[in-house]
């Protein structure tokens, strides 16, 4: 994910406000590395001081720093008009095959789509939601396949808690500690993310604001994404999809595409180009 801070320019303009109330905070028993990832209580919030310690068969873990109660991140001074209705967010979804979704679900998306991602009319939020679609497997799945190996526990200065649990999570996936960092900071003002990343896929309200970070971040600012080039979307969010014309999930996600632009009552398949 590229580091950059228009978003938080956006808090400014539409007038945003990051609260913060925070109140009875402690330290949890020491949790081994590599053991089953707790963290705080999902109910529960992450403070930022986290200590090592060692287990009582002395082997190395973590004491998380839990707050009982955090601010809610940013939220609209005003709700933005609904890009979608709550029938053509689920027709997205059943059209392409998948599962009803919730109400809840349909609440975050219209939530967050102009606030973090910076959508503004249908067929940006049909492109956006069929890489949601797809990263997700109809809304389902929020976390990424444990790919051994590939992040070990390492700890550097800013990142004190193993690799393994900045893994992708969220809807589109939010990877890799430093971008915990960055998200949590831009969406909450705080780090509450890089403190407890298992948020990012056991809250559905924070699963939302990460993915359509992403989608704001990366996608929304591009020139060829605003001309409609759905291919120019796919090229950001994951390059190796255009290395070939025939990639199997830049097809897949462009099938979805069109599927969710019929939800939506947009004319047309829509514009595969600029994944090249
Ligand atoms: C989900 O996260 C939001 C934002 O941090 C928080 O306000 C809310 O209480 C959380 N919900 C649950 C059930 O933990």
């Amino acid at each position: 994910m590229k580091i950059s801070t228009p978003i938080l320019h956006l808090f400014l303009v539409l007038g945003l406000t990051v609260s913060s109330t925070t109140s009875k905070c402690w330290y949890t028993d020491c949790q081994p590395n590599g053991g089953e990832f707790k963290g705080c209580n999902p109910s529960e919030n992450a403070g930022i001081s986290p200590l090592n310690c060692r287990g009582n068969r002395g082997t190395r873990g973590i004491q998380y720093y839990c707050c009982s109660s955090y601010s809610d991140g940013p939220s609209p001074t005003k709700n933005p008009a609904e890009l979608v209705t709550f029938n053509q967010f689920k027709e997205a979804l059943t059209k392409n095959g998948f599962k009803v979704p919730n109400q809840d679900q349909f609440n975050n998306f219209n939530r967050y789509a102009l606030p973090l991602g910076g959508i503004l009319d249908a067929e940006e939020a049909a492109m956006a939601l069929a890489h949601i679609i797809h990263e997700s497997d109809g809304l389902v799945r929020k976390r990424e396949e444990n790919k051994k190996g590939t992040m070990g526990i390492t700890f550097t200065s800013m990142c004190r808690f193993p690799d393994q649990y900045y893994r992708g999570k969220g809807y589109i996936k939010l990877t890799g500690c430093n971008n915990y960092f960055i998200a949590s900071e831009a969406i909450f003002g705080d780090f509450r993310l890089h403190e407890n990343p298992l948020q990012v896929e056991v809250n559905d309200t924070v699963s939302w604001a990460t993915s359509l970070y992403i989608w704001g971040e990366r996608a929304h600012s591009l020139k060829d994404v605003q001309d409609g080039k759905f291919g120019a979307s796919i090229k950001e969010i994951n390059e190796n999809e255009c290395k070939s014309s025939n990639d199997p999930n830049a097809k897949r996600r462009f099938k979805i595409y069109t599927v969710v632009r019929e939800a939506f009552g947009l004319p047309g398949m829509g514009d595969p180009s600029g994944c090249t």
